[in-house]
């Protein structure tokens, strides 16, 4: 589906101006590079077009700031430009399966690392970090009426928790408003439910009239658009139900 997302090849044309977006990552302690090494680029062209503007910025899930750093390096400009991060610092369950994995992943010192590293930004003063789930975040967020410019998820990878920040978020993003799934191809488990592509696709399913979207990578890339809700009645009596035996086995 189309979006207004300016493609690789209009940048290209552009002069390539993407490239010079980036702050300096060296002064960044990270265990992990996910986002440097598989997104950053792609976000890098993808956001060209809120470069400079104000913008309210929410990231559900920051780890050790990698994309949090990003974000505040190249979203931030603006002075009234904000970014609300929430995460647990615990770890997910692909963190946690035992005590090798979370020695792996730092999580003992998960919470420092990315304090230490959104200190280094210059508009690190327009973050605000929720320590909590995002679970209970997002409804404190939704009763302070906060609305977003952008949304990127990638907290849990659990489906029902990805579905749960997902659907909390998206009356908080305005219309022209772009949200972000991180993961849609990652298969960490072997069960459909603990991993987001069935939760990404439900959503994309059920907003649909009111969502264009884009794969990039391993990422879903979603604009908002003014609801274009247009059902069709169905009157063919032949039909009016579900086969009974299609579908899901409950
Ligand atoms: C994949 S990492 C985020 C990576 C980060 N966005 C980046 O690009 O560097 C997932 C994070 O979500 C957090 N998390 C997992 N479940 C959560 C939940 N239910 N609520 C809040 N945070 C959670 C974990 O502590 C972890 O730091």
């Amino acid at each position: 589906m189309g979006t207004n997302i300016p493609s690789n090849r209009a940048l290209a044309q552009n002069g390539g101006t993407d490239s010079v977006m980036c702050a300096d990552r060296s002064r960044f302690t990270f265990r992990q590079q996910w986002f440097d090494e598989v997104i950053r680029a792609d976000w890098e062209r993808h956001t060209q077009h809120l470069r400079g503007q104000k913008l309210q910025v929410l990231e559900i899930g920051c780890f050790e700031g990698a994309s949090t750093t990003w974000i505040l390096d190249n979203l931030m400009h603006d002075p009234g430009s904000t970014l609300i991060s929430i995460d647990t610092f615990e770890g997910g369950m692909e963190h946690n399966q035992d005590s090798d994995n979370a020695a792996k992943y730092g999580l003992a010192s998960l919470e420092d690392r990315f304090r230490a590293n959104v200190a280094r930004c210059e508009h690190v003063g327009k973050l605000e970090v929720l320590k909590a789930r995002s679970d209970d975040a997002l409804v404190d967020l939704r009763n302070r009426h906060a609305v977003f410019d952008f949304v990127y998820i990638d907290a849990s990878h659990v489906a029902i928790d990805v579905l749960h920040d997902a659907v909390t978020s998206w009356p908080m993003l305005k219309v022209h408003g772009t949200m972000v799934f991180d993961d849609y191809t990652w298969k960490g488990f072997l069960e459909d439910c603990y991993n987001p592509r069935i939760a990404i696709q439900a959503f994309l399913h059920c907003a649909a009239p009111e969502l264009k979207s884009e794969r990039v990578e391993s990422q879903i890339w979603v604009t908002k658009v003014p609801n274009r809700t247009n059902p069709t009645p169905n009157s063919d009596p032949e039909v009016y139900y579900w086969d009974e035996n299609a579908g899901l086995k409950l």
